[in-house]
């Protein structure tokens, strides 16, 4: 046998566009919007189980929409191999993030197929359900949910914008289970691989086809709401404002510099939503809603600076006589990646003599909460420029190649 997986990467890439197409993106694809429990999220699913099946592989989901694709191995009494990723897009994304580790996952399989290999273990290809937070404001509820970190009961209290509730949405999807069926068991898999693109400069930089994820940084997300008084444009004062807007921007501000003050190279602070209410160019701001993304490899670093964010807003809302109301959606701590799977993904990179480097995934990922319940880890390729979360992401196609092939044959170590 051949050591190099024959990958069909002119297919592999017809089928990323294939899927591209599938948008709610007012531009066209490569920019993608695909939100989970919408109707382009249902085709996108539907596309890729059209694809599963005539692999060969047999599908089932969960009660959330989490879909398994496996082939099964010489001896199906042995926990399966995992591999995957998501679908799922935050709006105006671009077509590599997640679609990569999911369909690049099936031509591994397909790969190891056309190559006569008979795995000893069933080789399952999954699809997670919403690794976005966009919808429901919590990232990776599929991952989270099948490793016990968020409970049937914080599934029913997940809301979107409009009000409406995951546990209605889900079903109105199709999902009608019962959630507490989605949990898995630590054991359940003897090891989850998940293949991604960087999402960062790095590897570029380096001229390096593959990295090896090593860890998982911590990521935590909080939604402020702010509270102070509207009025006519014209008619109210400056002394006696209570702006609520102004009120967000001096926290803003603020939570960036304490970012800069944490001392840490690795921490990231991001706002990358916020509503004014009522928004009119003639009306002070009454309420302000602004999240907040911030992350770290270190997690104890994460949460000092969290707790110095949140006595700094308070702060501000005091002096300026607003109230504030601020929750922590998640603090999830970091995930650090398992020998078992490392060492596969080595031993793959250097039989096909692809160089590498070992690094951290400062973007979290499904794998954060596989790794909860099986030994786990990541490939990563390069993506132009480092961009993600931008419809000018982009994978070239060598890029894809040398990223399914690294996982085609860690897969097929895995499942000896
Ligand atoms: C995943 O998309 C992340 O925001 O890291
Ligand atoms: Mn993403
Ligand atoms: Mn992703």
């Amino acid at each position: 046998m051949s050591v190099r997986p024959p990958i069909a990467t002119e297919q592999l890439v017809g089928e990323l566009h294939a899927l591209a197409a599938i948008s709610d993106c007012p531009e066209p694809p490569p920019a993608v919007t695909r939100i989970v429990f919408t109707e382009t999220d249902r085709r996108a699913r539907e596309y890729f189980i059209s694809l599963c099946n005539a692999a060969g592989l047999v599908v089932r989901c969960d009660a959330i929409g989490n879909t398994f694709a496996r082939w099964e191995g010489t001896d199906p009494t042995l926990p399966a191999v995992a591999t995957g990723s998501h679908t799922d897009a935050i709006p105006h994304a671009g077509m590599y993030d997640g679609t990569t580790g999911v369909l690049g996952g099936l031509e591994a399989i397909r790969a190891l197929q056309r190559q006569g290999v008979t795995p000893r273990r069933a080789i399952e290809l999954i699809l997670f359900t919403s690794e976005e937070p966009t919808r429901f404001g919590v990232g990776c509820t599929g991952s989270r949910t099948m490793a016990g970190a968020l409970s049937p009961d914080d599934l029913r209290q997940l809301t979107d914008e409009a009000g409406h509730d995951y546990d209605t949405v889900r079903q109105q999807a199709g999902y009608k289970g019962s959630l507490s069926s989605v949990a898995l068991q630590p054991g359940a898999y003897h090891a989850f691989v998940e293949l991604h693109i960087e999402q960062g400069p790095l590897l570029e930089a380096a001229e390096l086809p593959i990295g090896i994820v090593t860890a998982i940084a911590a990521p935590a997300t909080m939604e402020f709401v702010i509270t102070g008084e509207g009025g006519h444009a014209g008619g109210v004062l400056m002394p006696v404002r209570r702006d609520a807007l102004v009120a967000a921007a001096t926290m803003i501000t603020r939570i960036e510099e304490l970012a800069f003050q944490s001392g840490s190279p690795d921490l990231v602070a991001t706002v990358g939503a916020l509503d004014v209410h009522p928004g009119a160019v003639n009306s002070i701001p009454s309420r302000v809603r602004f999240t907040l993304d911030l992350r770290d490899i270190d997690g104890k670093n994460r949460d000092a600076t969290l707790g110095a964010i949140d006595r700094a807003t308070r702060q501000i809302a005091d002096q300026r006589s607003v109230t504030l109301a601020a929750r922590t959606l998640n603090a999830d701590p970091p995930a650090i990646a398992d020998p078992l799977v490392v060492s596969a993904a080595r031993e793959a990179a250097e039989q096909l003599a692809l160089p590498y480097q070992e690094m951290v995934s400062r973007a979290y990922h499904d794998s954060l909460f596989m790794a909860r319940i099986a030994p786990t880890g990541m490939i990563f390729i390069p993506c132009r420029g480092g961009v993600s979360h931008r419809p000018d992401e982009y994978a070239s196609p060598e890029a894809l190649q040398a990223g399914v092939e690294t996982l085609a044959l860690t897969l097929a170590r895995l499942a000896e």
